[in-house]
C-alpha cells in the first residue's frame, strides 16, 4: 500500500434521460482537471463519476422511447461512459446506480436511518417537480400565467401518496455546528451563505419514498415503497468507497469523500440532505462540497426547445479536445456561470495556445534540432535574466497549489500563463537566433533555459491538456516517471533541470491555429 495520502473525488451522477450534453462535460473535464493536479501533487487519488437511474423522470424518458427501463438506461449510461473515454477523463470507477453493490447499499442505509429512528411513515400531499426529482413547497413556486413553475423554471405536479420521512428536522441544528465548525464544508462561499440561509429558516422532514411509481430500489420491508431516488442516488458515493462493509480497507482508507463536485443548482441535496442521512447513518461526513456554475450557449440556457443544446463530440470535432478543454476551464472563473460563443474559443485557441505556448515550444525546440543537433544544448553560466526565468518556473508548484486549495483552476492557469509571457519575453530579448553566429555558447545557454523552462511548463499544464503536454515532453526526451506520459509524476520527485546531451526527437507542433474553415 501506498504512503501517499488519499484524495477521494467525485462528480455528480448524471440522470441518463438523454444523452450527455456541454454541462456534463464540464463537470467532468473540471473534476478530472482537480484530479490529476493532485495526482501530480502527490496524492493517491481515488476519482469516482457515473449514473443516476432510478427515478420519474428517467423512467418515464424510456417509456416515451417505447423501452424497458432497465435496456434504455443501459444504452444511455454506455454514452455517459464513452463521454469519459472521448474527454480523456482519468476517473478510476464508474458507479451505476442499478448495479447489484448499489441496491446492497441503499438499502443498508435505509435501515441504519431505520435503526436511528429517523424514518416514519406518513402521507406526502404536495409539489413535485419530475425534472428535479424534487418537492417542493407553494411558497418555493412561481406563478407563470395559470400554472406554477419552479424558481428554476420547471413544471410541477401534484402528488398525494403514502410515504416514509426522514427525520431532516432533527438535524437542523447538528448542521449548523458542523458549517460554522467547518466553512469550507461548503464552497464557494457565496454558495454557503445561501445553504446558511436556508438552515437557519429550520429544516422540514423530508419525503424519502415513493409509491406511485416502481422504477427504483425497493424499500426494506416494505416494497410498494421505493426509496427516493435522491437517497438513493447520494448514496453512490459511499457505495463506491464499499459500503457497507464498513471494516474493508478500501472502504478504511477512501470514506470520507475529499470532494464533491456538483453543479450549483444541487447544492441543497449534497450539502444539507446527505450530510444529514450520513449523521444518521453514523458514516463520517465528505470534506467539502462545491458548487460549479453552469455554461450556457451565448448566453441563453442550454435547452432541447430553444434547439442549441452543444454536445461534448460536436465540440471536441471542431476544435480540438485539448482546445475544449483548456477554454472550458481558462474562460470561465470555476464557481462562476460561463457563456460559451464561438469567438471566445477561437481567441482562447490562437492566442493562448497557438500563439503563446504552441509557439513558444515550436520556436524553440526548431532551434534546437537545427542549431545544436538535436540535443539537449550544454549550458554555460546563467545570468541574471537567465536565472530569472527559472524562478518564475520553478514557483509554479507554490503557485499552482495555492490556487487549487481554492478548486480555482483559472488561477493556476493564469500563474502558468504568466511564465510563458516570461518565456516569449526572454525569447525575444535574448534572440538564440541571432546569437547563433556571434556567441553560439551563449545560444546553447539561451536555449537551454527555454528548454528547461518549456519542459515545467508542461509538467504543469498536463492536468488541463494532457495530450498536447505529452507531445511536448516526449519532444524534450522526458521519461514518462520524471513528469511525461502517464507514469508517477509528484513533482516533489521531479529532477531539478533537464541533462545536457539527451538526444530529442524531431519536434512537431501540438497547437495548430484555428482557423474558420476549420469549422464547416
Ligand atoms: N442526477 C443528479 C445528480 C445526482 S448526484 C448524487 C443530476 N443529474 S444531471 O444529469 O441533471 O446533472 C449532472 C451534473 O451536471 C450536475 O452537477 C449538474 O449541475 C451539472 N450540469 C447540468 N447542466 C449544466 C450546465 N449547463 N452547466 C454546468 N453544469 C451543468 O443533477
Amino acid at each position: 500500500m501506498t504512503d501517499k495520502p488519499k484524495f477521494y473525488i467525485t462528480t455528480a451522477i448524471s440522470y441518463v434521460n438523454g444523452a450527455p450534453h456541454l454541462g456534463h462535460a464540464y463537470e467532468a473535464i473540471s473534476t478530472d482537471v482537480i484530479a490529476r493536479y493532485k495526482r501530480l501533487d502527490g496524492y493517491d487519488v481515488f476519482f469516482l463519476t457515473g449514473t443516476d437511474e432510478h427515478g420519474q423522470k428517467v423512467e418515464s424518458s424510456a417509456r416515451a422511447q417505447g423501452m424497458e427501463p432497465k435496456a434504455f438506461c443501459d444504452m444511455i449510461a454506455a454514452q455517459f461512459e464513452e463521454m469519459t473515454r472521448t474527454l480523456n477523463i482519468s476517473n478510476d470507477g464508474f458507479i451505476r446506480t442499478t448495479e447489484p453493490r448499489h441496491y446492497a447499499s441503499t438499502r443498508a442505509i435505509w435501515q441504519k436511518l431505520v435503526d436511528a429512528g429517523d424514518i416514519y411513515l406518513g402521507s406526502y400531499a404536495g409539489w413535485y417537480s419530475v425534472r428535479d426529482e424534487a418537492y417542493f413547497s407553494e411558497d418555493e413556486l412561481v406563478r407563470d400565467g395559470d400554472r406554477w413553475l419552479t424558481p428554476g423554471g420547471a413544471e410541477v405536479e401534484w402528488i398525494e401518496e403514502p410515504s416514509y420521512f426522514f427525520r431532516l428536522s432533527a438535524y437542523t441544528d447538528r448542521l449548523i455546528a458542523h458549517y460554522e465548525a467547518n466553512p469550507d464544508f461548503a464552497a464557494p462561499p457565496h454558495r454557503r451563505n445561501e445553504l446558511m440561509n436556508f438552515l437557519r429558516q429550520g429544516l422540514k422532514d423530508l419525503s424519502v419514498s415513493r409509491t406511485s411509481f416502481r422504477w427504483g430500489v425497493p424499500v426494506p420491508g416494505d416494497d410498494e415503497h421505493i426509496v427516493y431516488v435522491w437517497l438513493d442516488a447520494l448514496t453512490n458515493y459511499i457505495t463506491a468507497a464499499g459500503y457497507p462493509d464498513e471494516e474493508s480497507e478500501f472502504y478504511r482508507r477512501y470514506w470520507p469523500a475529499d470532494i464533491h463536485i456538483v453543479g450549483k443548482d444541487i447544492m441543497r441535496f449534497h450539502a444539507i440532505y446527505w450530510p444529514a442521512f450520513l449523521m444518521s447513518a453514523g458514516a463520517p461526513l465528505p470534506g467539502q462540497v462545491f458548487g460549479h456554475g453552469f455554461l450556457t450557449i451565448e448566453g441563453q440556457k442550454m435547452s432541447k426547445s430553444l434547439g442549441n443544446v452543444v454536445t461534448p463530440d460536436a465540440m471536441r470535432e471542431t476544435y480540438g479536445l485539448d482546445q475544449m478543454r483548456y477554454f472550458l476551464m481558462r474562460e470561465v472563473p470555476y464557481g462562476n456561470d460561463g457563456s460559451v460563443t464561438p469567438e471566445a474559443i477561437v481567441q482562447r485557441i490562437n492566442s493562448d495556445l497557438a500563439n503563446d505556448l504552441g509557439n513558444l515550444g515550436q520556436r524553440v525546440l526548431t532551434m534546437i534540432a537545427r542549431n545544436c543537433g538535436g540535443r539537449v544544448p550544454e549550458p554555460g553560466g546563467f545570468t541574471a535574466e537567465d536565472e530569472a526565468l527559472f524562478a518564475a518556473a520553478e514557483a509554479l508548484p507554490g503557485e499552482t497549489r495555492r490556487a487549487m486549495e481554492d478548486l480555482a483552476i483559472h488561477r493556476m492557469l493564469e500563474a502558468i500563463w504568466r511564465v510563458v509571457g516570461d518565456a516569449n519575453r526572454y525569447v525575444d530579448a535574448q534572440a538564440p537566433w541571432a546569437l547563433r553566429k556571434t556567441d553560439p555558447a551563449r545560444m546553447n545557454t539561451v536555449l537551454y533555459v527555454l528548454a528547461d523552462v518549456i519542459r515545467q511548463l508542461a509538467i504543469f499544464v498536463q492536468p488541463v491538456v494532457p495530450d498536447a503536454a505529452g507531445a511536448l515532453l516526449e519532444q524534450l526526451a522526458v521519461p514518462d516517471e520524471e513528469g511525461g506520459g502517464e507514469g508517477a509524476r509528484d513533482f516533489a520527485a521531479l529532477p531539478a533541470r533537464l541533462t545536457p546531451g539527451t538526444v530529442l526527437p524531431a519536434p512537431w507542433p501540438v497547437f495548430p491555429r484555428f482557423v474558420a474553415e476549420d469549422a464547416a
